[in-house]
């Protein structure tokens, strides 16, 4: 496989790692030889994670949480002493509704962990991959970081927001050496889209079966994407195969033309 041992000796944290796509990350990372330590807000799947995979360390930490976020790089310095690649995963769907249904609330925590969890972890991790010989920050977007999102204005301006955030610090850290690379998955397979389509379904009071099918129909391959399809295409942005990749928007959609 291209991607064997290609991360022998990295240290890499993966943000929201113990479960969905996160793990997966972290699973792709840890096969290629890297040292993965991921953080998640939920003790239970990171039990599951020691349990399943104890070569992947884990901690409890929220990125939208200041103090989370410091005591989460506290750990990185003592397990891993050091940090290679920082993939910044974390992402929740937020509310779905027209604008005019949603509560600041809503709108402000699909912000927080979207885009300020970003900001917080970049921030501590900057100082740490100075001293890197080839550092990489991967930014998880999404396909409604390009596209608009109706009934999901919350995520997709969360999302808008990574691509401006990730191009901007690929020009500051450029002269560093530091690539920053945003990913844009299309719908992802798994439980996540599947309470996405129930919410949008109960929300139009359109039947399940038919938002499932908009949801598969707006790929021209005509299907979602995997798990394994992200994991891939970020250990590829991360590796030195793509040394001269930087400040891009990487799809790996399907091609999709729209979001519903
Ligand atoms: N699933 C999709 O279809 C899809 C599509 C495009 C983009 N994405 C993006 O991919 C990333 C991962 O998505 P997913 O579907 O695996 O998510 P998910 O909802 O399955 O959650 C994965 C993990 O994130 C953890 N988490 C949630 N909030 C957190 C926080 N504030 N701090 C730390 N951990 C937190 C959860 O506990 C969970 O273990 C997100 O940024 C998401 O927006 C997902």
């Amino acid at each position: 496989m291209w991607n064997q041992r290609l991360f022998v000796g990295k240290r890499v944290l993966v943000t929201a790692g113990a479960d969905g796509i996160g793990l997966e990350i972290a699973r792709t990372f840890a096969a290629a030889g890297a040292k993965v330590l991921v953080c998640d807000v939920q003790q239970s799947a990171l039990d599951r994670l020691a349990a399943a995979t104890p070569e992947i360390l884990g901690c409890l930490a929220d990125v939208s949480n200041e103090c989370d976020v410091s005591a989460m790089f506290d750990t990185l310095d003592q397990k891993l002493g050091g940090l290679d690649v920082l993939v910044n995963n974390a992402g929740v769907a937020g509310p779905t509704g027209g604008v005019e249904t949603l509560s600041l609330v809503d709108w402000e925590r699909t912000l927080a962990v979207n885009l300020t969890g970003q900001f917080l972890c970049v921030r501590s991790a900057i100082p740490r991959l100075r001293k890197s010989s080839d550092a990489s920050i991967i930014n998880l977007a999404s396909a409604a970081g390009h596209l608009g999102m109706p009934g999901r204005s919350p995520y997709s301006a969360s999302k808008w927001g990574v691509i401006g955030f990730t191009k901007t610090l690929a020009i500051e850290l450029g002269a560093a050496g530091i690539r920053v690379n945003a990913i844009l998955p299309g719908a992802v397979d798994g439980p996540r889209i599947r309470a996405v389509i129930a919410a949008k379904a109960e929300a139009s009071g359109l039947p399940l079966e038919e938002v499932t099918r908009a949801y598969t129909s707006q790929a021209s391959l005509g299907r979602m994407v995997t798990t394994a399809d992200i994991a891939n295409l970020v250990l590829f942005a991360a590796s030195s195969l793509a040394g001269n990749i930087s400040g891009q928007e990487l799809v790996v959609d399907g091609n999709t033309q729209a979001l519903s």
